[in-house]
């Protein structure tokens, strides 16, 4: 089996990193020579090349599992140390989309492979035999022997993905990704949540059983979603909730707010959220985000009730 050089040791990175390890897929990881993560990756019995030797340079199979603002000036200065026809793996296809990689660095295969979860979620869905999903593609593989797909089916195997890996596009990954991320995933749940779980104390309510309402209860409610599919769902759930969810679903889904939602992905796919992005100061953003989220109810209630745990 030919070994796999992770990049980083991040969020996924670190996820893959253990997930391979445990399943005996050959691996090491490439960390920058000062990286913290160096001590880390040593202590978990992972072996560490160091970005920029030549050992660095001489591999066939690399994961480029850094953020993806970071992949285009990685590249550019690293690309032309890379073997002729080595190949690159991204867990999304944002920066190859955004930057053409497959035009300015003909030289290497660029390969989709993206596990569809969250870095701490791969780790713990390995780990307790759950299911996790995943898309590839090999459009910018030049050649892509049988053996490849063979090399792509045994890595997704030992990282603990059950659902696929499914062909897909870069685009169409890249565009789903940000899609889900703007309107559902990362969006619509956190913050209808925190509005939720504010009113419901506005209204005397205590704070835990507004916790366990809003937030709690959502990760045990999405489970039965996905574990059962939503007809058998809505077969499960009571009478009051029945008829709640056709009254509500009916009030909060107007017209405006599908034609939102659809604007989300228009936008994703004329161009207007790169433009968004490139202009913005993400630290900015995050400060702001860090700053609400901080000081919410919700969050301060989330410490309490994690530090009460038995
Ligand atoms: N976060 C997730 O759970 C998630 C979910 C789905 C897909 N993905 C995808 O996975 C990829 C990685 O995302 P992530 O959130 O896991 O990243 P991340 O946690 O922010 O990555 C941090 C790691 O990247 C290294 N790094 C940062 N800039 C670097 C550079 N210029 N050169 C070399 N190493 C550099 C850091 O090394 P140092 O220690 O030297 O700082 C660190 O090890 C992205 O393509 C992302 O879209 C992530």
């Amino acid at each position: 089996m030919m070994q796999l050089t992770i990049i980083g040791l991040g969020n996924q990175a670190k996820s893959w990193a253990l997930n391979l390890k445990d399943s005996g897929f050959p691996l090491r990881v490439a960390l920058r020579p000062h990286s913290k993560s160096i001590q880390s990756a040593k202590a978990l019995g992972i072996e560490v090349v160091e970005i920029g030797s030549k050992e660095f340079y001489a591999a066939d199979f690399y994961a480029l599992l850094t953020p993806d603002s970071s992949h285009q000036e990685f590249l550019s200065e690293h690309a032309p140390g890379f073997k002729q026809g080595a190949h690159f793996l991204y867990a999304h296809g944002f920066s190859v989309v955004t930057y053409e990689f497959e035009k300015k660095y003909p030289h290497l295969n660029h390969i989709l492979f993206a596990p569809k979860s969250i870095g701490t979620e791969l780790r713990n869905q390995y780990l307790i035999k759950g299911h996790l999903g995943a898309v590839y593609s090999l459009e910018h593989s030049s050649g892509s022997p049988p053996e490849l797909e063979v090399w792509l089916k045994n890595l997704a195997t030992a990282l603990g993905i059950s659902m696929g890996p499914y062909k897909t596009t870069f685009k169409k990954e890249t565009e789903a990704d940000l899609f889900s991320e703007q309107g559902l995933l990362c969006s619509l749940i956190p913050y209808t949540a925190e509005k939720m779980f504010q009113h419901l104390i506005e209204n005397g309510v205590e704070k835990e059983l507004a916790y366990f309402e809003c937030w709690h209860e959502l990760k045990l409610i999405v489970n039965a979603m996905v574990e059962k599919g939503p007809l058998e769902f809505f077969e499960l759930i009571s009478p009051n909730a029945l008829v709640g969810a056709h009254k509500g679903h009916q009030r909060l889904m107007k017209p405006e707010m599908i034609q939102n939602l659809k604007s989300l992905m228009t936008e994703i796919q004329d161009g207007t959220f790169n433009a968004e992005l490139e202009a913005s100061h993400v630290e900015e953003i995050r400060g702001k985000i860090r700053h609400f989220w901080k000081n919410s109810d919700l969050q301060k209630t989330h410490e309490t009730l994690k530090r009460e745990q038995k």
